[in-house]
């Protein structure tokens, strides 16, 4: 068995968090009290804040339409980049009138940016109307901290250094729809020298399988048809339990699960990927044929300096391994331009790369600066203007093989899983392809939920269009 060290803890924590969820309960409701919470950030953030919408929703507060109608106003930060912060710093400093108006509402502030202590006491100061501010260890007591912020007029404030626990069964709040994010694994070991997410997140810590296929099977009753398994490097997951289930094996195991029509995860380390991975992934019919790999540089010698641990031949190695094996894969990456000392030599192998590669979609990032990181001591003598100007020249070269990589959609039939209503138009479902691609097409809104075939008649660079077959492989 694996080892169950960190959910032991968890039991007093959680009976804790129930406990105070009912002393709230008794306070709340009834009362029509509305919340409203802001997510910045990646995937991981987006599951948070569906705990800290479950929480609410147990305590008694209902969604609101908008942040204008919301008794409680949560944000949850992120710090991975400086444009993510200073978007924090403007909409929490922009809530000070409508503190005023209502004394009675409670704004909170949580998330990666608050666990940097500095940060939180800076946010403590400039916005001395924040009444909460916790980080992201802590976030399973969110109950507790939110009574004490509801009987106090001083800011609270918990930030917790360590991170040693994985909390399980608190309640979540799903965003409706047939998809829904599975944590496998929460922080990350790598330090990438550029990359902040090891200091506010912690060390790696997988969750026990039984818990996650619990999860699993209980949203398959409920009715998800696909799940996003979810960590910062998924290929390292299982390798802290005592009987190393590894990450492969978990895939195996939720493929098996009934109900659950199509498995994605995300990130995968390059340096972690194994042979068996990519076996799983060939023959395990759920487990969607994408892989989001992230390169961040094409350059030896700045991968190195990123602490990235893979060259430019092994990643490629990698790349026509997995198309060996999985002949339809598709490929999407996390790129940064303007690293310190990035020549332009450097940036040439990078666009170099993308070329030889051609991945389906590519998120392109300006580096920044994080305190406390390796790279934010490195001299860093590219300007703004350069790294924008590069930026530009990496996205018109995505964008541009992004759509010829649609374009071989062109007149093939495709199995989409049925989404939602498209947001732009009404009279489109959206859906998606196990490759990822996003697809519109015409069809009534029982579709949803379910597999239709589509015949794709357009590509753009970020999505396709088409039309239904009916069951004889005509276009209805
Ligand atoms: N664990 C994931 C995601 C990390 S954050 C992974 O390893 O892929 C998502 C992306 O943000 C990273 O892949 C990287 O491309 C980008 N990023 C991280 N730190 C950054 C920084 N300081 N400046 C610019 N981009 C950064
Ligand atoms: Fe950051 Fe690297 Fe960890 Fe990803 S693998 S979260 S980029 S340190
Ligand atoms: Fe941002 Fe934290 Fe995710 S820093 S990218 S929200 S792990």
């Amino acid at each position: 068995m694996p080892n169950r060290m960190n959910i032991a803890v968890t039991h007093k924590e959680i009976e804790e968090q129930k406990y105070y969820i009912n002393e709230l309960k008794n306070r709340v409701y009834g009362k029509g009290l509305k919340y409203h919470i802001v997510t910045y950030g990646c995937q991981m953030n987006v599951h948070d804040s569906e705990k800290l919408a479950g929480m609410l929703t147990e305590i008694g507060y209902e969604e609101a339409n908008s942040q204008q109608e919301a008794d409680l106003v949560l944000f949850n930060t992120c710090c991975v980049r400086e444009n993510a912060e200073m978007r924090v710093y403007g909409n929490v400093g922009a809530l000070k009138a409508f503190k005023q108006a209502n004394p009675n509402r409670i704004i909170g502030v949580c998330g990666c940016m608050m666990q940097q202590a500095e940060v939180a006491n800076y946010i403590k100061k400039t916005f001395p109307f924040v009444d909460l501010i916790f980080g992201t260890h802590n976030l399973h007591r969110f109950p507790i901290l939110l009574l004490q912020a509801l009987d106090s007029n001083q800011t609270v404030i918990e930030i917790l250094d360590s991170d040693g626990k994985v909390v399980e069964h608190v309640p979540v709040k799903r965003a409706e729809g047939i998809s829904a994010w599975v944590t496998v694994m929460y922080g990350c070991n790598n330090f990438c020298s550029y990359c902040i997410v090891p200091y506010v997140r912690g060390r790696e810590r997988s969750r026990h399988p039984d818990d996650i296929l619990g999860e699993i099977r209980s949203l398959a009753l409920d009715g998800y048809k696909e799940v996003t398994l979810l960590g910062q490097n998924v290929n390292s997951y299982g390798k802290d339990l005592e009987s190393r289930i590894l990450f492969h094996q978990l895939l195996r195991k939720v493929n098996e699960v009934e109900g659950i029509e199509r498995i994605r995860f995300t990130t995968s380390h390059p340096k972690d990927l194994s042979d068996e991975l990519i076996m799983t992934m060939a023959e395990c019919d759920k487990v969607c044929k994408h892989i989001h790999l992230p390169i961040q540089a094409g350059s030896n010698r700045i991968l190195k300096k990123m602490n990235r641990k893979y060259t430019r031949e092994s990643y490629i190695e990698l790349v026509d391994k997995l198309r060996r094996h999985i002949p339809d894969i598709a490929l999407s990456t996390d790129i940064i331009v303007g690293f310190p000392g990035e020549t332009e030599e450097d940036f040439l192998q990078t666009m170099d790369i993308v070329e030889e590669i051609r991945y389906d979609s590519a998120f392109t990032f300006v580096y920044s600066p994080r305190r406390g990181t390796a790279a934010a001591k490195m001299k860093d003598e590219i300007g703004l203007e350069e790294k924008k100007h590069r930026l530009a020249r990496l996205n018109e070269l995505v964008a541009k093989i992004s759509k010829e990589k649609n374009q071989e959609y062109l007149d093939r039939n495709v199995d989409v899983l049925v989404e939602d209503i498209s947001k732009t138009n009404k009279e489109y479902l959206t859906g998606r392809t196990d490759t990822n691609k996003i697809v519109h097409f015409r069809g009534s809104y029982d579709l949803i939920g379910k597999f239709v075939t589509v015949k794709i008649t357009e590509a753009r660079a970020w999505s396709l269009e088409g039309k239904v077959l009916d069951d004889q492989g005509s276009c209805s």
